[in-house]
């Protein structure tokens, strides 16, 4: 018998139920590094391996859209060496791995208020979309100075200046036309929107687009997170009935 709880394989998945996009709030690094009296910056250490194995795992499924909540517009307020330290991970893992991105057809993307992050993380971003833009098996997102309101206000922006400058009938404005001035413009919603170490909160992540999400919050903290439990997940939602607001259908 097998002991691990989170025993499903990949076999086990029904191709045709997968998510087109799933959404991910990595939590608990902090809490991962102080059970173990580290400093906080190990577990970004840490947290930096699962973000890799959670790549691989969406690309070897078959999930076409992967968005991490890496960096959000209130993480500035950490401490200067936290912010730094996460911006030099941030820098080295785009390095370290855009080539294994382009070997897996990956391409990668960031959202978010990038003009505020350093200007050596801005350069490693553009390089590493210019690298990787022919990519087609699948579309990493980083969300970095992330926040959901501050993309809505500047949705709103955009809007209004094209309905000032006579090239938008504000009686034309629907979801649709919204959904495309978000930073998400060419991204389907998330159909999975996960949350590690149990916080019950979404954090002003992707507020728009997560309105019909399948919600799913682990306990798990997210340097723990592994590939069994992320499989284990993508076969609960396969389970789950999606109504849209609407009823079963029999
Ligand atoms: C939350 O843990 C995590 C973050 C604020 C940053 C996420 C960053 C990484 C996973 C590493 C860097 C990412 C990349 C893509 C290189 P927390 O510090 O809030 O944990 P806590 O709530 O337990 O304190």
């Amino acid at each position: 018998m097998n002991s691990n709880k989170f025993s499903v394989s990949d076999s086990e998945l029904d191709p045709a139920k997968l998510p087109a996009h799933v959404a991910i709030i990595m939590d608990g690094n902090g809490r991962w590094a102080k059970k173990r009296l580290f400093n906080r910056i190990i577990g970004h250490e840490k947290g930096v391996e699962t973000v890799r194995t959670i790549i691989r795992a969406c690309h070897d499924t078959g999930i076409p859209n992967l968005t991490l909540y890496a960096f959000s517009t209130e993480n500035w307020q950490r401490p200067k060496y936290e912010v730094n330290a996460l911006m030099i991970l941030l820098s080295k893992f785009l390095k370290n791995d855009r080539q294994e991105m382009k070997d897996k057809s990956i391409r990668f993307n960031a959202i978010g208020q990038l003009d505020r992050l350093p200007k050596k993380v801005r350069h490693d971003i553009e390089q590493t979309k210019s690298f990787t833009r022919d990519g087609d098996a699948m579309q990493l997102n980083l969300a970095l100075s992330y926040g959901g309101r501050s993309e809505i206000v500047d949705m709103v922006k955009a809007i209004s200046k094209k309905v000032l400058d006579g090239q938008l009938d504000p009686e034309t404005i629907s979801d649709s036309l919204v959904s495309q001035h978000l930073y998400t413009a060419r991204l389907p919603d998330p159909d999975l929107l996960i949350r590690t170490s149990g916080e019950m909160r979404i954090s002003n992540f992707l507020l728009w687009q997560i309105a019909y999400s399948e919600i799913y919050i682990t306990d798990t903290l997210w340097p723990d997170f592994k590939r069994d439990e992320f499989i284990y997940i993508l076969k609960q939602f396969e389970g789950r009935n999606r109504r849209f607001g609407k009823v079963a259908e029999t």
